[in-house]
């Protein structure tokens, strides 16, 4: 058998698996399991199976649902073309959702989603630790982006009002799974605690922290010692200007 039809064949059954649809959910949301596949010509009834063991639903050829009572009030049928939606889905709702058809040949996967269901993420926020600058252009922030149960944190360096982070864009995955970042947009630090379905953010502009012209006082302190220095007799007229 040559290599073009071993392919061949790996590519027709590809062709008749089903995709499984990944779907991330908010707690507390419904969710329609849409079911547009087409049906065998002939089929005894479809059914809805919860992680391949547990059987939601059984629809008749007809599209009338049979629900298991285990189900009852969780699932709802907006139409009667075998689609479900499931209702008000917690975290434990998270697994997989087929729909299988049975005919007198056997049974036939119709349909796949990957559930997974997420809460809200908690607030996140934003603490500048320390901020150093010692030279008269530069200034080093510090920062630590807080949530309930994790942080991150990074440096962010300014040099004439030009600022970057200390080893780029920095984050990490929380133990609740979720997303902890920390990065600079313009002039803006960002820290974002999000997951698939939910973020929270807080920022604050580098400005803030690191003055805009951090040399300029500086400089005229140092004019006005030119100043005095060398015009003694126009110290007067100089005050006048400056004060
Ligand atoms: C079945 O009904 C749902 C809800 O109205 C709809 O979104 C879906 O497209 C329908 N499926 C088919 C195959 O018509
Ligand atoms: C229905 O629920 C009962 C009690 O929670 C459980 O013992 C039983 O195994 C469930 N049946 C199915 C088919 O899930
Ligand atoms: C369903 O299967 C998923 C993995 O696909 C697993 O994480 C989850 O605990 C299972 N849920 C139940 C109730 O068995
Ligand atoms: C402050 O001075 C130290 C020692 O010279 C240097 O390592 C550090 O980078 C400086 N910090 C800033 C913000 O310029
Ligand atoms: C930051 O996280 C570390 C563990 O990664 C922990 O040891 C430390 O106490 C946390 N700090 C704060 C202020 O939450
Ligand atoms: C960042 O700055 C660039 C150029 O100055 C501008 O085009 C862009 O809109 C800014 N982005 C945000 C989010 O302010
Ligand atoms: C936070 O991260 C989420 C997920 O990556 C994204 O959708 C959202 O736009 C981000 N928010 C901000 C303020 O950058
Ligand atoms: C930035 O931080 C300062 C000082 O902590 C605070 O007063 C200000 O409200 C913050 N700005 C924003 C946009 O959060």
């Amino acid at each position: 058998m040559s290599l073009f039809v071993i392919l061949g064949l790996l590519v027709c059954i590809q062709a008749q698996g089903i995709i499984v649809t990944p779907v991330f959910v908010l707690k507390g949301r419904d969710l329609l399991l849409k079911f547009d596949a087409d049906l065998p010509e002939e089929f005894d009834f479809v059914d809805w199976k919860f992680n391949k063991t547990v059987t939601l639903v059984r629809f008749e050829p007809s599209g009338e649902p049979i629900v298991h009572e285990n189900s009852t009030g969780r699932l709802e049928f907006p139409e009667k073309n075998f689609s479900v939606t499931l209702k008000n889905l917690q975290e434990a709702d998270s697994g997989l959702y087929a729909a299988e058809a049975f005919t007198f040949t056997g049974d036939k996967l119709v349909a796949e989603y990957k559930v997974t269901v997420q809460g809200p993420v908690t607030p996140v926020e934003l603490i500048v630790d320390r901020v150093d600058s010692n030279s008269s252009e530069s200034c080093d922030l510090h920062v630590t982006c807080r949530t309930h149960n994790s942080n991150i944190s990074s440096t962010f360096r300014c040099v004439d009002r030009v600022c970057s982070q200390e080893g780029g864009e920095r984050s990490e995955v929380t133990t609740s799974g979720a997303s902890l970042q920390v990065y600079l947009l313009n002039s803006t630090i960002i820290c974002n605690h999000s997951n698939q379905v939910h973020w929270t953010h807080d920022f604050n502009t580098t400005e803030h922290f690191c003055p805009e012209h951090p040399g300029t006082t500086e400089r005229e302190n140092y004019f006005l010692i030119t100043v005095f220095a060398f015009q003694p007799f126009s110290v007067l007229k100089n005050l006048l200007c400056v004060f």
